[in-house]
């Protein structure tokens, strides 16, 4: 099996298990013809945070790193009917092709978008008081050490916190590689080896994005703000 087939693996499962869905399909487009990076979660990736927010039982989720909305659309889609998605967008380019995606999904209703650099808006959802069910980071990778110290102070006890491309084809272990997404996310395993409040493993991933991977745990008790 070459790295060729790790996308056809992700095709074969998406024809399996992933209905056709115009309203995905319309994101993706959108992002792409607005010249948006193709660095969305598959669409295997999108139902299992999908899946993940529905075993969790959330009802408010923390989305750090938005794009063009494709995550978000999966993760509003698990919220019940008086959920909220609150996700957060340095890029304003993004933010518009995502607020665009979103509501043509039937889901402005549902998602609060804010713009700005999200060291600059966590401390607003501290100061209003916001508590969510599950947390998924997937901004910039050097600031994933603050992201996890922010989501254990805005997370309950028992939420779910989950951690995009944290293996990164393998180059965190390259020590002659100081990428600041590579050194940024030593940092981050560094950080939560240290971390008694979040119970968290890491799955190694292969398919339609190459070889990467997610940090998953459960938030044990909540940082004080
Ligand atoms: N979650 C999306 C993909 C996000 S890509 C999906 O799967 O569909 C990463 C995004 O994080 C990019 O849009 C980038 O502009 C944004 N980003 C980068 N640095 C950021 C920061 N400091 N604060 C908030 N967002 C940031
Ligand atoms: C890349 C992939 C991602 O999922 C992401 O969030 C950022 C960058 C990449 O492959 O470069
Ligand atoms: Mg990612």
């Amino acid at each position: 099996m070459t790295e060729a087939d790790w996308g056809a693996v992700d095709a074969y499962i998406g024809q399996r298990l992933l209905a056709p869905d115009a309203a995905l399909d319309a994101a993706l487009a959108a992002n792409r013809a607005a010249g948006l990076p193709s660095i969305d979660v598959s669409p295997p990736q999108g139902k299992f945070l999908h899946v993940l927010a529905r075993a969790t039982g959330a009802k408010t989720i923390l989305e750090i790193g938005t794009l063009g909305g494709y995550s978000t659309i999966w993760l509003a889609r698990a919220l019940p009917g008086d959920g909220q998605v609150v996700t957060l967008e340095y890029a304003p380019a993004h933010a518009d092709v995502a607020r665009s995606n979103l509501a043509a999904a039937g889901l402005a209703g549902k998602v609060d978008l804010r713009v700005g650099a999200a060291l600059d808006l966590l401390p607003a959802l501290a100061a209003e008081g916001r508590s969510f069910d599950f947390v998924f980071i997937d901004a910039d990778k050097e600031n994933n050490a603050a992201y996890l110290d922010w989501a254990l102070k805005l997370a309950r006890v028992g939420a779910t916190v989950i951690v995009d491309n944290v293996v990164r084809k393998g180059a965190i272990l390259d020590a002659t590689n100081l990428r600041p997404d590579v050194e940024g996310t030593r940092r981050f395993f560094d950080y939560a080896a240290e971390e008694k409040r979040w119970t968290a493993t890491a799955l190694q991933t292969v398919g339609a994005k190459g070889w990467d991977g997610f940090a998953i745990g459960v938030v044990e008790e909540r940082a004080s703000p």
